[in-house]
Parts: structure tokens; C-alpha cells; sequence
């Protein structure tokens, strides 16, 4: 059965859509990938058009992606649940029916430095700088994630 990733973030427009671009560009097919907000006023749309173009400056489409709302069945679906704050940490495990669930729950960045508990900053009210920001962190965190996974 193929291992199940879901990135988190609070719109699923800016962050967690890169996100998912970068996991599944590091993967191979045996691998799902997929992302969701914690809020639903973005819910159907498509990523920010800052983060389209910053993923497709280094060679990433995803124009296929829709926004859509965290749900309480995705902990029955996906293994690991990477989010992008700790403020979706807080919302996120709040819906946790148990401790299975909540064990699935990682802030991303404690891939690259473990136990620190540091924030991907939210790009949405800054300019094109911030996503460049944000997708270099999340490439390195994604990165390690990959050869985790791969071992
Ligand atoms: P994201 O960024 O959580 O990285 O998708 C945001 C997008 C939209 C809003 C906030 C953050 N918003 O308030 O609409």
C-alpha cells in the first residue's frame, strides 16, 4: 500500500500547495500526495498566482491543484500529516479523534531542525519575495522528508 503525505496549511492557496508540489516532485508514483487548509474560504479555488509562478520559475505545475478544507477523515487516509504553523498544529490536532491521530501530526520544519518548532512564515500579505522564502524551505524540508521515506 503506498504511504499517504497531506500538507496543511490555513488557506491551502499559498504554503501547503507548495507543499505539495515539492513532495511529489521527490517521489516516485507509490507515494500519494495531497494538501488542505484548515479554513474553507478558499475551498475550489486554485493556488495564489504568486505561489503558481514561484513553483513554476523552478520547473513545478501546479496549476492542477484545488483549495479545500482540512477534514476529520483525512486522519483515517493519510500517515503523515505535515502542517505548516503552529497555529494549524493547534487547529489540526483539536480534530484528532485519538492518539493515533494526533501522532500523525508534524510541524515541517521539525524535519530540518528537529524539536524547535519553528512557523513557515505565511506569504499571503507580503510580495513575491516571501514565497521564494517559503519555497526554499520547504524544498530542504521536503528534501529530508524524500530520504526518510526512501530509506
Ligand atoms: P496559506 O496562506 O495558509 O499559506 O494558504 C493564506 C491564505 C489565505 C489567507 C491566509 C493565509 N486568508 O486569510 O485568506
Amino acid at each position: 500500500m503506498s504511504v499517504k503525505i497531506l500538507m496543511v496549511c490555513l488557506g491551502n492557496i499559498c504554503r501547503s500547495p507548495l507543499a505539495e508540489g515539492i513532495m511529489r516532485s521527490k517521489l516516485t508514483k507509490d507515494f500519494v500526495v495531497d494538501s488542505a487548509g484548515t479554513g474553507s474560504w478558499h475551498a475550489g479555488e486554485l493556488p495564489d498566482k504568486r505561489s503558481i509562478s514561484t513553483a513554476k520559475n523552478r520547473g513545478l505545475d501546479i496549476t492542477n491543484q484545488r483549495a479545500r478544507q482540512f477534514k476529520k477523515s483525512d486522519f483515517d487516509i493519510f500517515d503523515h500529516i505535515f502542517v505548516m504553523d503552529n497555529s494549524n498544529y493547534k487547529d489540526v490536532l483539536a480534530l484528532a479523534p485519538n492518539e493515533e491521530a494526533k501522532s500523525k501530526v508534524k510541524l515541517i520544519l521539525n524535519e530540518l531542525f528537529p524539536g524547535e518548532n519553528v512557523d513557515v512564515p505565511d506569504p499571503y500579505y507580503g510580495g513575491q519575495d516571501g514565497f521564494e522564502n517559503v519555497f526554499d524551505m520547504l524544498d530542504q524540508a521536503c528534501e529530508e522528508i524524500a530520504r526518510k521515506l526512501k530509506l
